[in-house]
């Protein structure tokens, strides 16, 4: 239980990497808000509420639109009026909205950086004040909060026809590497995941045929698709005081696809 007694906030995790993230937390010992965006999404965040509390762990469904203000701050309010703090941050809600750069609109452009940089800013934003005003709990864990943002290969590999969702993760870099500079002193923890290709519905379209498969495993060295328990452990151990001396670092959690595949026979 590594997480005990621990409040964890994991933006969009009705689905996909945010859902194992929950999961897995809620395991360790963690009390998790599940946040969904809209009203449509409520019922994939009960699934993941009820499977939760089935396995013995405790959570709770919270709704709202992570690049919104009002509705952040909202999430914070309630989540410490029903827990009474937020130990874990786990910054995951994302979204792709793919165009040529050519023909990309500007409302392309912002729906991907309003989700995945502003999102993640107004929610670290809000972490952070909490972790600040309430500092170390010792029988709880060794920091006063921990962040981690989920970036993604993308924040150094760039992508053609992806540029507003490539941008949003290289910003999240710098995002993430300035908060942790700015607030290790007061004991608070900031790190990055940054997944390769995760079996998730964000990339169906890269994993749902034989054929984008083969093709998607040319990409990656360990010849399998990620699933979301890899980050979700990944997650758990960034989040616990296991990496108490881990600040600021991007963790590739990726089958290898940073390690430049086409060059390992070739170049
Ligand atoms: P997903 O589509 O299952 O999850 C994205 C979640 O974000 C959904 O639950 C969605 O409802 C939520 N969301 C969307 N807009 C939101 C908003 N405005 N406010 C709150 N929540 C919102 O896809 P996946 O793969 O689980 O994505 C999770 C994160 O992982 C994203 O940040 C994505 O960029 C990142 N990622 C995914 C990879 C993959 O291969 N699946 C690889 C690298 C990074
Ligand atoms: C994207 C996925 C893609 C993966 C590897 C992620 O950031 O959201 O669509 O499969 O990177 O390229």
């Amino acid at each position: 239980m590594k997480l005990k007694n621990q409040v964890a906030i994991i933006t969009g995790s009705s689905s996909g990497i945010g859902k194992s993230v929950a999961q897995c937390m809620a395991a360790e010992g963690a009390k998790v808000i599940i946040n969904y965006p809209f009203e449509k999404t409520a019922p994939d965040a009960q699934a993941v509420l009820d499977s939760i509390t089935q396995a013995g762990g405790e959570g709770s469904m919270f709704q709202c639109d992570v690049s919104q203000e009002d509705q952040v701050i909202a999430m914070f309010e309630h989540t410490k009026k029903l827990y009474g703090t937020v130990d874990i941050l786990v910054n995951n809600a994302g979204i792709q909205v793919d165009s040529a750069f050519e023909t990309m609109s500007l409302k392309q452009w912002n729906a991907v950086i309003d989700v995945n940089l502003t999102g993640q800013f107004l929610c670290a934003r809000e972490a952070i004040k909490e972790f600040l005003s309430r500092g170390v709990v010792s029988d709880t864990s060794c920091a006063a909060g921990k962040i981690i943002c989920m970036s993604s290969v993308h924040q150094v590999i760039p992508w053609a026809g992806h540029a507003n969702y490539a941008s949003s993760k290289g910003g999240i870099d710098m995002l993430m590497q300035t908060i942790a500079q700015e607030f290790a002193g007061r004991k608070v923890r900031v790190n990055s995941i940054c997944p390769g290709a995760i079996q998730t519905p964000i990339n169906k379209d890269a994993w749902s045929t034989k054929e984008a498969l083969d093709e998607l495993l040319t990409l990656i060295p360990y010849k399998r698709i990620g699933q979301p328990e890899d980050i979700g452990k990944a997650a758990v151990w960034l989040a616990s005081d296991d990496s108490d001396y881990v600040n600021g670092a991007s963790l590739f959690v990726d089958g290898g696809m940073t390690l430049f595949p086409g060059f390992r026979t070739n170049g």
